[in-house]
């Protein structure tokens, strides 16, 4: 169970005056519940997965999954249990080397290994971690990720993300660079990566029809709290019309 409580983040603005952006977040999600994060631009829905993975300091309360205070541990102890991909397909793999050199690093995360050792996996394993992709990354095994689509860059980043079976993983706006196409092609692996290895999933979307077609919760935060919950039947009920009327009552 990941356990955001009482979750509080006060940035100073350019002008040295103080922007609280979250306040007293207290949100519970289950093992394996995927959770997409809806809201407005500036709301907070990037600084709260930037406090989970570690990259920013809370003001106050706590993280905690399962026993384990994560909000005490240091952001590098934090990878082996957090995944990200984040919207820029750049972002997730390094692009100067391979498919197969990224996806072998992608295996050995968190462990302290030299580099030679790192690359050692045989291309039968790397293939396996591309099974389900239907954008040819087998073909490319041996190309520099440098010349791949963005939509290949973000599948890859998404194989990498779940090839060390985090506990959570975090995707921020993670399709939002992709045309149509490619963007649900990417949801699609998402699900299915997501429900394989049933990962603690935080999504952050603007795309509303994601957000109602995928995942078990939807969650809205607006000016840093939680203004709309939904999972089960509740969710299944709402429509993009009545989250754009929550929108515009909300803003
Ligand atoms: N490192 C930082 N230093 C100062 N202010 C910051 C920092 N990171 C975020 N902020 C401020 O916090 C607020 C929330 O930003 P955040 O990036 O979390 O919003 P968001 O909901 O992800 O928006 P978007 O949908 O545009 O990505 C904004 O006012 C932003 O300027
Ligand atoms: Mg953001």
């Amino acid at each position: 169970m990941l356990k955001i409580n009482c979750l509080t983040k006060s940035f100073t603005n350019p002008y040295g005056e103080p922007n609280k952006v979250l306040s007293n977040l207290s949100i519970t999600i289950n093992d394996g519940e995927f959770v997409s994060i809806i809201g407005s631009n500036g709301t907070g829905k990037s600084t709260l997965l930037n406090i989970i993975s570690g990259l920013i300091k809370e003001s106050s309360g706590e993280i905690s999954l399962n026993d384990m205070t994560l909000t005490a541990l240091p952001e590098h102890s934090r990878t082996r249990i957090i995944s990200r991909v984040f919207q820029d397909p750049a972002a997730g793999a390094c692009p100067s080397m391979t498919v197969r050199e990224n996806l072998s690093l992608a295996l050995n995360k968190g462990k302290l290994l030299n580099l030679k050792r790192c690359l050692r996996h045989s291309t039968e394993t790397l293939e396996g971690l591309l099974e389900c992709i239907s954008l040819d990354l087998k073909k490319y095994m041996d190309v520099k990720v440098k010349y791949l689509s963005g939509g290949q860059r973000q599948a890859l980043a998404l194989v990498m993300a779940s090839a060390s079976n985090p506990q959570v993983m975090l995707l921020d706006e993670h399709t939002a660079a992709l045309d149509p196409k490619t963007s649900n092609e990417i949801m699609d692996l998402t699900d299915s990566i997501v429900r394989e290895k049933n990962i603690t999933t935080l999504m952050v979307t603007h795309n509303l029809k994601h957000a109602l077609t995928y995942g078990d919760r939807l969650i809205m935060l607006h000016k840093g709290e939680v203004v709309l919950d939904a999972r089960g039947e509740e969710k299944k009920s709402l429509t993009i019309e009545t989250i754009l009327e929550k929108f515009e009552y909300e803003i």
